[in-house]
């Protein structure tokens, strides 16, 4: 059964922010010249025309019947076609994941896991957890070396990184609880994609350009993903390349042949199983056998008349969404208008209290008792929020609730999918890092996962982006880590409003939040929301890191007088692929333009 979190105290939490804005009022304009919502689309003002806060212009694609939007152009088509066949969003979204493990082999995978979340259009709810588990022998110190120190690169690089993948038992778990469609049909697209090619993008051909040496070095026998096997040879992939992938594609087959069997028994898990041993891995044939995703209750939390409906752990996307936008929820954030300085400032320090809390009590629920409930309760937030003060940043080392994140992974991919009737669906997949372990198995042409790297290695030992944790999130035999991946689905008034989801690594979680605001605050469009500029604050290092332009100079002063700390990114936040149901029922499918995703929809 669904565990509905009780609705917010809305008055608890206002008394506190009155209580708070004592010392000094926040900046509200005066009037609300912000937000127009003339023909629904959001116009924003400012007084400082120069300030775009979006990073373009795209607008989002309109469609009655279907709508998939996810990373690539290709996965996209594979998940309308099967709409257009009479495939539910379940069918649809098991093909867009195995077409992205063809045609998006950064993050796209069956060597990786992921979560979905599932609200059938009936308005029953689910979640799946797919994500991947650490091998059997795998021991809590296995990355420390005698002296107690991390031995670095072995939970990011080659063999030792991987954890026992999920995403094929996902597929099959969901395909076989609500599909319609047959399992060859929606496994089929994915392998003549991979049998008779496609066309890569410009990203497509600089993301395998970029990781040569690595697959050279890991990857003694020739693979695929290199042009040539020559590590000094300079030919490289280029827009328009046909990329071939038929061991990918035999691989494919027997899943869709077997099911379940075609990966975890027979000739792929052999294969896998020979990969480990010649590496140096620890994955063995029986901890493929063992593996098994896990149903588990969604978080259904309210806010104003919104249910979000969330990823529980093993993410910590869930617990931490629900907890930003209850901090949020008192306060006028329309009024003071779209990444103004107080409402810049309340987002910040929402986050920088969630993050803290992440890193103390966040793990694996199959091992540690994560308290989730007491987390995203009004006694405990409004406890949270006591020092907060308009006059000045809290000091993040005064803030207690654990040790200290940093950046995870941006290459995770996500894809949202609403069908005809209304069903939707909300998946969040990864192999952490790009191409993951960078280890392809050999005679099965696929990518596996460096998702060990996202355990808590050793106590306060930052992984590859900063992370650190606990031993909530310490490494144990056939556990799964820590996720921040948080692919959600809004009700409004008891109907589907929006699919929700992005990778990014520990910036997902703010991102989500922004995103879902942007909407239903501020007045945006799904695609103005997803164009929109974002910002991320984790906790620590005690700072706020923004794309540029996503605060207008006024901003910038006013949060710095207080004491916040800035840093503009050269880089960009989040690839954010979502869908809004409008109210006369249509549906607004909106893609990234910071990648190459794409929104198809009839
Ligand atoms: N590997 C990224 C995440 O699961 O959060």
């Amino acid at each position: 059964m669904n565990k509905r979190v009780a609705p917010y105290s809305l008055l608890l939490l206002f008394a506190v922010a009155v209580a708070s804005c004592k010392t000094q009022s926040p900046t509200v304009s005066t009037a609300d010249t912000r937000v127009k919502e003339s023909q629904g689309v959001y116009q924003y003002r400012d007084e400082d025309p120069t300030v775009k806060p979006f990073f373009s212009d795209r607008v989002g694609v309109t469609g009655r019947n279907g709508m998939v939007a996810s990373a690539h152009p290709e996965a996209s088509q594979v998940g309308l076609d099967i709409l257009k066949a009479g495939g539910n969003a379940v069918d649809a979204a098991v093909a867009v994941q195995f077409a992205l493990a063809v045609v998006y082999p950064g993050a796209g995978n069956i060597g990786g896991g992921g979560f979905m979340v599932y609200r059938e259009s009936a308005g029953k709810s689910y979640s799946l957890d797919y994500r991947e588990k650490a091998p059997g022998q795998a021991t809590q110190n296995m990355y420390l070396d005698s002296a107690g120190n991390v031995r670095q690169g072995l939970s990011i690089s080659g063999h030792l990184a991987s954890g026992v993948p999920g995403s094929v038992d996902g597929m099959v778990e969901a395909h076989k609880r609500f599909g319609k469609l047959s399992w060859a049909q929606v496994v089929q697209p994915a392998i003549d994609l991979a049998e008779k090619g496609f066309a890569m993008t410009e990203r497509d051909a600089t993301g395998l350009n970029r990781i040569k040496t690595d697959l050279n070095t890991i990857n003694p026998n020739k693979t695929y993903f290199l042009k040539t096997a020559v590590p000094t040879d300079t030919t490289t992939w280029h827009k328009g390349d046909l990329l071939i992938q038929r061991d990918l594609a035999k691989t494919l087959q027997r899943i869709q042949a077997r099911g379940r069997a075609g990966f975890y028994e027979g000739e792929t898990a052999r294969l896998l199983a020979e990969e480990m041993v010649r590496g140096k891995g620890l994955i063995t044939e029986e901890d493929l056998k063992n593996y098994h995703s896990v149903w588990r209750d969604p978080i259904q939390a309210t806010y104003k008349n919104y249910n979000v409906i969330t990823m529980p752990p093993t993410s910590s996307g869930g617990v931490a969404l629900v907890q930003m936008m209850r901090f949020t929820e008192p306060y006028p954030l329309r009024r003071w208008g779209w990444n103004r300085d107080s409402t810049v400032q309340v987002m910040i320090e929402a986050e920088r209290r969630v993050y803290a809390d992440r890193a103390k009590f966040l793990g694996d629920p199959d091992f540690v008792k994560v308290p989730a409930t007491q987390l995203m309760s009004p006694d405990y937030l409004r406890t949270r929020w006591t020092d907060f003060s308009w006059a000045k940043a809290t000091d993040s080392r005064s803030v207690r609730g654990g040790t200290i994140p940093g950046y995870e992974s941006l290459e995770t991919t996500h894809f949202s999918v609403v069908d005809k009737a209304g069903n939707a669906v909300s998946i969040t997949t990864t192999l952490n890092g790009g191409y993951g372990s960078r280890v392809v198995v050999g005679g099965a042409g696929f990518f596996m996962n460096n998702e060990m790297d996202d355990f808590s290695v050793k106590p306060g030992a930052p992984n590859m982006y900063g992370l650190i944790g606990n031993q909530a999130n310490a490494i144990a035999p056939n556990k799964r880590m820590l996720s921040s991946m948080t692919p959600t689905i809004l009700e409004k008034d008891g109907k589907l409003f929006m699919v929700v989801g992005t990778p990014g690594g520990s910036t997902i979680m703010t991102s989500v939040y922004q995103t879902v605001l942007n909407v239903i605050e501020h007045g945006m469009t799904m695609q103005q929301s997803v164009n929109a500029l974002k910002f991320h604050h984790q906790w620590l290092p005690d700072k706020t890191i923004f794309e540029n332009g996503a605060f207008s100079d006024a901003t910038i002063d006013a949060l710095k007088s207080r004491g916040y700390i800035l840093e503009k990114l050269s880089n960009t936040l989040g690839r954010m692929d979502c869908v809004l149901i409008r109210p006369d029922g249509s549906y607004e499918g909106a893609s990234d333009p910071r990648a190459d995703n794409t929104a198809r929809g009839y």
